[in-house]
């Protein structure tokens, strides 16, 4: 089982204004099969923190690495997906799904057969040969997790992929991510603003707080296993244990912003 791990990051930019101290010494622990769960108002270091762990930037201070190996830049091993996912408009949502792999040098045929399976997997089967601008804004986002899927990472990095979808798209999409997150046994870290989102999916869900960014708690719930085990969405929303959860929470944002 591979671990992707940071130890006592931190994260300083050069700033026009100055440096601005973006992490301050954060450390995560993301093994195969669980699910991490970034929580903050914005500015607080969650996607610098996503970009290190993807390999996009290097730390200013302290140290990111995969079963002990020392991250340096992407790899196939982690995958990422973004809010507005920069697919290809002019290609099919197949070639879009296979051009994970199209730089890896993979043969064409092996590239769709792949894409297709992940494709399967995320319900888009029957959109294969549509083009990118006659889907939906949850199709895509589906797409972009399908493209991120081919190289069957270890580790997906998920940077608010569901900020921009409406309610009933995104608890779908929240249930999806889920599955393939049973299926695939992929080590997931996600960055969402909603509270209930947060509480539903992780095994271990990190407080943000700003100026400099850093982890303020650490929450570890069993509705994503729950879930994964087979118990609905709707009946783990009903259960009393997760309003509990999700107030919880919301104290601790709260008292976080009356910090600040
Ligand atoms: N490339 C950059 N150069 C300078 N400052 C940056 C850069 N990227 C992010 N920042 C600053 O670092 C802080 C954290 O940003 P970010 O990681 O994007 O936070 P979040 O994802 O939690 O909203 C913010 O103050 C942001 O303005
Ligand atoms: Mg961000």
């Amino acid at each position: 089982m591979s671990q992707l791990i940071a130890e006592h990051v931190s994260k300083t930019y050069d700033g026009a204004r100055g440096p601005v101290h973006a992490l301050s010494e954060v450390s995560v622990r993301i093994g195969q099969g669980d699910f991490v769960v970034a929580l903050g108002a914005s500015g607080c270091g969650k996607s610098t923190l996503l970009s290190l762990l993807a390999g996009f930037q290097t730390p200013s201070s302290g140290r990111v690495s995969v079963d002990g190996v020392a991250v340096t830049g992407p790899g196939s091993d982690r995958g990422v997906v973004f809010q507005d996912d920069a697919l290809f408009p002019w290609l099919t949502v197949l070639d879009n799904a296979a051009f994970g792999l199209t730089l890896r040098g993979i043969p064409s045929q092996q590239r769709r057969e792949r894409a297709k399976e992940m494709l399967a997997l995320v319900g888009l089967s029957a959109f294969a040969q549509h083009r990118i601008n006659e889907i939906s804004g949850g199709m895509r986002q589906r797409v972009g997790l399908a493209r991120a899927l081919t190289a069957n990472p270890f580790f997906l990095l998920l940077d608010e992929p569901l900020g921009a979808l409406d309610a009933l798209t995104r608890e779908q999409m929240q249930t999806l991510i889920l599955d393939i997150w049973q299926k695939s046994g992929t080590g997931m870290f996600l960055i969402t603003h909603s509270i209930e989102e947060a509480v539903m999916m992780s095994t271990e869900l990190l407080i943000f707080s700003p100026r400099p960014g850093r982890i303020v708690s650490r929450h570890y719930f069993d509705f994503a296993r729950r879930y994964a085990a087979g118990e609905s969405a709707r009946s783990i929303k009903q259960d009393p244990a997760f309003s509990q959860a999700r107030s919880l929470i919301l104290e601790h944002i709260i008292a976080q912003t009356e910090a600040v």
